[in-house]
């Protein structure tokens, strides 16, 4: 039976419901709290995603349906129709009921980890979802000042100094000891049954300030809706679009979410490909893509940070069609294809046909990416991506270069150079994979491949990069791919520290 639509958005704060109509579907979340719910722990640093001083957590159902699962977001880019059928968290729920400090709060005192103490709710709030996480988790995973540093590499502090921060952190959550049977104590079975209850209600549709939003539930029903709003903006994570409000002031007429359309969030294993919904988010995708290629799982680990990862998805990162995007050449290199859809019906491309110029992609009006196939792994391929960027972590590539070779007796029989930097477009290297095709993976016929980049590519100069750096690294960066996998000498890993 087809459900009524809802006029307002639903979700739990701190455990009570809230309703809101009326509202605009743009106001984020951030705003709301500081301004509405005056939850003002909640701080703004940037208002881009980039700080973590607005990090909350969200907790919705797991796929079963029986549990909670917990993610950190970032509140300044989340439009707050993201919270539809959600429990939202704060730093005001943080401490027990009795107003004693949460054991991660305590760690930060007893290490002296926060100073002017700005940075510091974002930081519990991070650290937070992870306890909950590590709670719900019969075997959760090892805990080291490197998963502490990937944890964290969405919150900046510029008084403290990580050390104490990262100690404190280790303290905390290396206390936390796998709690299944006792999450209630939590209120968690009340928020299972009360996103429970709101999950069989219609879906969401609603005007506010003169801005429609609709979260369709089906596919066909999305479709449909961008056949009659083609102007409509299609939103993901909203990690791009958010920034348009935030940053640009633009205002956004109609926006269809894909976030509702179950089939749209599946990631599942066919004989030769993996397929990933349009709505799987990229922490998600980045765990099935890694299991098969656990040469990009840096990659996705300096993708942003894990707030921005938990809300993100692949298809946006593509089609955004930025030329400095992340998955693109990874995905390029692995020769994914994306499956489209509208109401005429669903069609199939190779990712490499799909950016045509500067943010400009094959999609038609009314055509939306519904799942991207990525081929699984085969036996005699060899894999290696490469993100140059100012910092390691939450940062733009300057370039980013994936390269894959296939290796029959001796001979490359396949090969594949993806760049994201290089040109207005994430592209292959035509001429530089040409150059390789049928010859020994040896020094010579890379050092001629190199060469042949120059063909492939002019680059432009900008402020992360000059034209001759990207150039020259390119090259480099396929050097390295040699000197890594040399045949015979097993792969190794170049860092600053040397092989
Ligand atoms: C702080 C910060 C750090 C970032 N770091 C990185 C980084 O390290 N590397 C990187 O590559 N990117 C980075 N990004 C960019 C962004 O997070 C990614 O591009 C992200 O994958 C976009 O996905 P989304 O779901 O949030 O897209 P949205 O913002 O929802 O959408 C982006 C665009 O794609 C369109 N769109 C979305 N889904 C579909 C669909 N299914 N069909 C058709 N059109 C669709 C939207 O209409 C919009 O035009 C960063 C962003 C922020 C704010
Ligand atoms: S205010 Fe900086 S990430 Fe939100
Ligand atoms: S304590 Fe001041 S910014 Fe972190």
């Amino acid at each position: 039976m087809t459900q009524p639509e809802r006029d307002h958005i639903r979700f739990l704060l701190g455990g009570r419901a809230r309703h809101l109509r009326g509202v605009a579907p743009t106001r984020t979340v951030l705003e709301y709290l500081r301004e509405e719910e005056h939850r003002t722990g909640t701080k703004e640093g940037c208002a881009e995603g980039d700080c973590g001083a607005c990090t909350v957590l969200t907790a919705s159902l797991n796929e079963a349906g029986d549990g909670l699962d917990y993610h950190a977001v970032n509140a300044c880019i989340q439009f707050l129709p993201a919270l539809d059928g959600k429990a939202l968290l704060t730093i005001e729920d943080v401490a027990g009921a009795d107003g004693g400090l949460h054991p991660i709060q305590q760690a930060l005192v007893d290490h002296h980890a926060s100073q002017c103490g700005f940075c510091t709710p974002g930081f519990v709030m991070s650290l937070y979802a992870s306890y909950q996480s590590r709670r719900g988790d019969a075997a959760p995973p090892p805990l080291t000042a490197q998963a502490i540093g990937q944890l964290l590499s969405g919150n900046l502090c510029r008084c403290t100094g990580y050390r104490s921060i990262v100690t404190a952190a280790l303290q905390a959550l290396h206390n936390v000891a796998p709690d299944l049977g006792t999450l209630d104590q939590d209120g968690a079975t009340e928020t299972v049954q009360q996103l429970q209850a709101w999950r069989a209600s219609g879906p969401l549709h609603f005007t506010g300030a003169g801005q429609r939003f609709y979260a369709p539930r089906t596919i066909d029903a999305l479709t449909e809706l961008y056949a009659e709003h083609p102007g409509a903006i299609i939103l993901g994570g909203g990690t791009d679009a958010a920034l348009w409000v935030t940053k640009q002031l633009r205002e956004l007429d109609t926006l269809i979410a894909i976030g509702e359309v179950a089939t749209l969030k599946a990631i599942t294993m066919a004989h030769d490909h993996i397929r990933i919904g349009a709505g799987v988010t990229l922490t998600r995708a980045a765990a099935a893509i890694s299991a098969q290629y656990p040469e990009l799982e840096e990659l996705f680990l300096r993708f942003a940070s894990p707030p921005i990862r938990n809300a993100a998805t692949l298809a946006g990162n593509i089609a955004n069609a930025s030329p400095i995007g992340d998955a693109a050449p990874a995905l390029l290199a692995l020769d994914a294809e994306l499956e489209l859809r509208s109401v005429h019906g669903q069609r199939t491309l190779a990712l490499s046909e799909f950016f045509l110029a500067y943010q400009q992609t094959a999609l038609q009006p009314g055509e939306i990416i519904e799942t991207l196939r990525i081929p699984r792994r085969t036996p005699d391929l060899t894999l290696a991506a490469y993100k140059i960027s100012k910092r390691f972590d939450q940062d733009i590539a300057a370039l980013c270069a994936v390269f894959r070779i296939n290796l029959a007796d001796g001979l490359i029989t396949t090969a594949r150079a993806a760049f994201g930097g290089m040109a207005a477009i994430p592209k292959r290297a035509s001429a530089c994979e040409a150059a390789l095709v049928q010859q020994s993976f040896t020094a010579k016929s890379i050092e001629a491949a190199a060469q042949a980049l120059q063909d492939d590519f002019t680059p432009i100069g900008d402020l992360r990069a000059s034209a001759a750096y990207r150039q020259r690294v390119a090259g480099n960066l396929l050097r390295r791919f040699l000197l890594e996998h040399e045949p015979g000498s097993g792969p190794v890993r170049i860092t600053r520290h040397g092989r």
